[in-house]
């Protein structure tokens, strides 16, 4: 089997620091570019955890960095999950310098260069990077196989009752994807509160492997407080569910809907609108995952961190 070329946009972040991982161990994807944007914590940390996660690997995956903000106003961080630094407080190794350039201009050029179809992007945090792709150069949509995106609720947000984190913090990046063209996948809130690690799976994947990303992996997720809407019996590994999603499909079921997210600036601002039952107006432009087999989920994780160094 080829694997499948992607491109990771991401905002490490504990669980992008996962997502990464369970990414750059897994043989069904080639991960070309890791591009950087501020969200959890502002860009200098997001892009040095970046460059860290993925140096733990020995992978010469080149990272780039990308936006400080979002298109219209600057993001609103949430330290108050990941902690100051981004990764719960957990220090790595420094990894290898950013490479030359900026996060849109290196998926611009990755595009450009791809078969048409044939590129897939995951993006892991606030849309700017992946938006202003399009915004700049609009016919590149062509040439993407598929935009995986962690973002969004059908339900209630995490941020306020309508918004998801990453698309409250840009929403008009998020809606220039909506509508570029590309088929987009959405790992909403709905799916990725599925992915509840427990006590148990952190206990499993210190049991798998000693090896450094395995054991780093393990004490992020240690420093992370179970969720309120977990009911505190774990917390959620929202951006490993778009990597599985490329990975493993099995693990999901699915449904076509018509999605765009609210620009105002009213008490919606943030909202994806989702629509699975053909209303007004019906535009299917989206996959929405809907269940999450979430013991093969955390099988597939805890197996795959285990194969890395
Ligand atoms: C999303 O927001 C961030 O805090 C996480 O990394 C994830 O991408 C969940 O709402
Ligand atoms: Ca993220």
């Amino acid at each position: 089997m080829t694997p499948r070329p992607v491109i990771i946009d991401c905002d490490p972040g504990t669980d992008d620091a996962i997502a990464l991982w369970l990414a750059l161990a897994s043989p069904e994807i080639d991960v070309r570019v890791v591009t950087v944007v501020g969200g959890n914590v502002g860009l200098a940390a997001t892009l040095a955890n970046a460059r860290a996660v993925v140096g733990l690997t020995g992978k010469t995956v080149p990272v780039v960095g990308g936006s400080g903000r979002a298109l219209l106003a600057p993001f609103e961080d949430a330290a108050y999950v990941h902690g100051d630094n981004g990764l719960g407080g957990l220090i790595l190794p420094e990894g290898p310098p950013a490479a030359p350039g900026l996060a849109a201009d290196a998926i611009r050029g990755a595009l450009r260069a791809a078969p048409p179809r044939s590129m897939t992007l995951i993006g892991l945090g606030p849309a700017t990077n992946l938006g202003l792709v399009f915004a700049i150069e609009p016919a590149l949509a062509d040439n993407v196989a598929e935009i995986v995106l962690m973002t969004g609720a059908l339900g209630e947000g995490n941020v306020t009752p309508s918004a998801e984190f990453n698309a409250w913090n840009d929403p008009e990046a998020l809606d220039i994807l909506l509508t570029c063209g590309a088929p987009v996948t959405l790992a909403t809130l709905d799916v990725t509160n599925q992915a509840l690690c427990r006590p148990k799976h952190i206990a499993a994947l210190r049991a798998a492997s000693r090896g450094a990303c395995a054991s780093a992996a393990a004490t992020i997720w240690d420093s992370v407080a179970p969720s309120r809407r977990s009911g505190e019996e774990g917390h959620e590994q929202h951006d490993a569910c778009a990597v599985a999603w490329v990975v493993a499909p099995h693990l999901f079921t699915h449904a076509e809907v018509a999605a765009r997210v609210d620009c105002s600036q009213g008490i919606g601002r943030g909202r994806t609108v989702i629509d699975r039952w053909g209303r007004k107006p019906r535009v299917p432009n989206a996959r929405f995952l809907d269940r999450l087999d979430a013991d093969g989920f955390f099988a597939l994780v805890i197996e795959r961190l285990a194969r890395l160094p």
